[in-house]
This record gives structure tokens, sequence and C-alpha cells, in this order.
């Protein structure tokens, strides 16, 4: 399926609501933000050159260089499968991987919707010639059936399967939905590594974080793949329905679709493509606390971020 039809089905398949008199159609689904390697390029160029670096990058590589060593003790095992949900470009798997102490081996299992993504994390982790490493085998796999994989990969020797769910990929859906399927996936022993931004302020506040331009750059993609050219939209985000959206405003009559399926758009209209829900420490934790027994939240110095260590 190419990227158009994915978009255009998404759209009819949730189709639209009317909020004050406006036609709003809400296709924020993840898989649609990395679908083609132009989107998975533009998230990286937001990533390095916007607030993402310093808020949530910097804040995670801190977390990971100063915990990896008590997360593996805690594990009480000397091998295990180490298993990244939406691994982007794999910088944070490589920070793990270098501060694994050097008796531990692991087996590492990069999943991301994109291709592109699963290519450089995994030349990435191959280039770091880790004696760590015994093997690497990527997955190209939406978050929709991640939890087979992850199930399929315990063997006799490697048994344990270490989870890591970062960059606040958590927050950008439906909570509870990703919470149950990664708790389905695991047993006793296992353990998930969350690694998620905490609300501490206001609920509502620092929207200019996401109108960034970078923001357009990315999310722009999704709209172009559907034939709307830059002119004929406007980039904006908004706190509504508890979230930051993400969306476009239509400026012009546009009929849009493959084969039989057509939408016409009329200038107006909304599409919502980037959701964001930000959490306060005490939600996090209730959340998570409703698949996961044992939690502990170690919080970078800022108090802004957090690795969640989970285990049933
Ligand atoms: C917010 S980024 C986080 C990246 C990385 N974990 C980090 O911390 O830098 C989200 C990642 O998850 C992947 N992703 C997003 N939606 C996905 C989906 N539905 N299924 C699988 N991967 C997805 C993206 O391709 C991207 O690599």
């Amino acid at each position: 399926m190419n990227n158009k039809e994915m978009v255009v089905r998404e759209l009819i398949k949730r189709g639209y609501s009317i909020r004050n008199g406006t036609k709003v159609w809400d296709v924020s689904d993840s898989k649609l933000w990395f679908s083609t390697p132009e989107l998975s390029k533009a998230f990286l160029e937001l990533k390095r050159n916007s607030f993402y670096k310093e808020h949530v990058d910097d804040r995670e590589m801190l977390l990971l260089n100063g915990n990896t060593k008590k997360i593996v003790e805690m594990l009480g095992t000397k091998n295990f499968n180490l298993i990244e949900i939406g691994c982007a470009e794999g910088s944070k798997a490589a920070t793990f991987i270098k501060n694994l102490p050097n008796n531990v081996k692991i087996k590492f299992y990069p999943i991301d919707v994109s291709s592109y993504f699963i290519e450089q994390v995994t030349n990435k982790i191959k280039n770091l010639y880790s004696p760590n490493v015994v093997e690497i085998k990527p997955f190209i796999q939406g978050l929709k059936n991640f939890d087979d994989i992850v199930t399929s990969l315990r063997s006799a020797e490697y048994k344990q399967n270490v989870i890591l769910f970062l960059g606040s990929l958590l927050t950008m859906g439906e909570i509870t939905d990703t919470l149950f399927k990664l708790s389905n996936a695991m047993l006793d022993g296992d353990v998930l590594i969350i690694g998620n931004g905490i609300r501490t302020g206001e609920r509502f506040a620092e929207l200019e974080k996401y109108q960034d331009p970078l923001f357009d750059k990315w999310f722009v993609n999704v709209m172009k793949s559907l034939g709307f050219t830059e002119s004929e939209i406007n980039y904006d985000a908004r706190f509504a329905h508890g979230r930051v959206e993400g969306f476009y405003k239509v400026k012009v009559d546009k009929l849009v679709g493959y084969d039989s399926k057509h939408i016409n758009f009329k200038p107006g209209d909304e599409v919502v493509i980037g959701i964001h829900y930000k959490y306060y420490e005490h939600e996090l934790k209730e959340l998570i606390g409703l698949y996961f027994k044992n939690i502990e939240v170690i919080k970078d110095p800022t108090g802004n971020h957090a690795l969640f260590i989970c285990r049933k």
C-alpha cells in the first residue's frame, strides 16, 4: 500500500467530527508520521534541532548513561533479549549497549514501522562492534503486532526480555491501549523501560513548542502525500481533548483519493496529524500501575523526564 492509500484509508476509517461548526478529520496515528524516508528524516531534523533534543533526547541519554548498569543488575541474568520498540535511528539503544557490563550478552531486536530507521539502527549497532551483542535482528513492524514478535524471541538461553519504549512514544497515542499490549507481551522477570516526559507546571502550557516550523516541515509530508501543496494548507497547534494537536487548516476546495475512494475537502476543514498527551507523575504512575505491579521511577535532575522501570 502506498502512502497516499494509507492516509486516505485512515481518513475514511476514522471519518470526521464537527467541532464548533468545523469539519475535523483526525488521522493522528503515529504510524503515518514515519511511513516514508522523507517523514523519518524530517522527524530526525526535529529531534536534533528543536526543544525535543534538550527536553527529550538529552534527558533520556543522561538517564540511560547513569542507570543502565543498575537496571541490568536488577534483572539477575547475564543473557537477555534487548528489544527496542520504536527505535528510530538507534541512538538510545547504542547508549544502553555502551553502558552494559562486560560479562553481559544480549540479542538486540529493534522494531520500528520505518524501514529507513530500521536500516539506520541496524548499521549503528553493528558498527559499535560491541562484545556484548551476539545477534541483531530487526523487524519492520507497527505497534499493532509487536506483541507477537516480542513473545517469539525467547529461547532457552535468552529467556528474559528487556523492552525499551523511549522518547515519549507512550504519550503520542492512547496510553492504555499501548500499556495493555506491552504488558500482555511480557512475562515475570521481563523489564519494560519507558522513557517519558512528566508534566510539572500548568496542565496546558508551552503550546509554542508544538508550533515550531519543524513540526510543519515534518507533518506536511502526510498532507503532501494526499496531493496538497504547502500553499493550500496552514499548520498550527492547539490544546483540544486534553492533548496537544498539530493540525492543518485546508484553504482550498480539493478532491483527494484513489480508485473509487474520495474525500472532498472544503476551505476551513481541518486535518489533525499529530497528538501528544502530557501527564503529571502521579497520573503516569496510576496509569502504568494498572498494568504493572512494580514501577520504579528514575527522574532526571529537572524532574521533567523519567525512566519508568516496570515489572509485572
Ligand atoms: C517519538 S519517536 C521515538 C524514537 C526513539 N525511541 C527515541 O527515543 O529516540 C517514535 C519512534 O517510534 C516509531 N513508531 C511510531 N509509531 C509507530 C508505530 N505505530 N509502530 C511502530 N513504530 C512506530 C517511529 O518510527 C519512531 O522511530
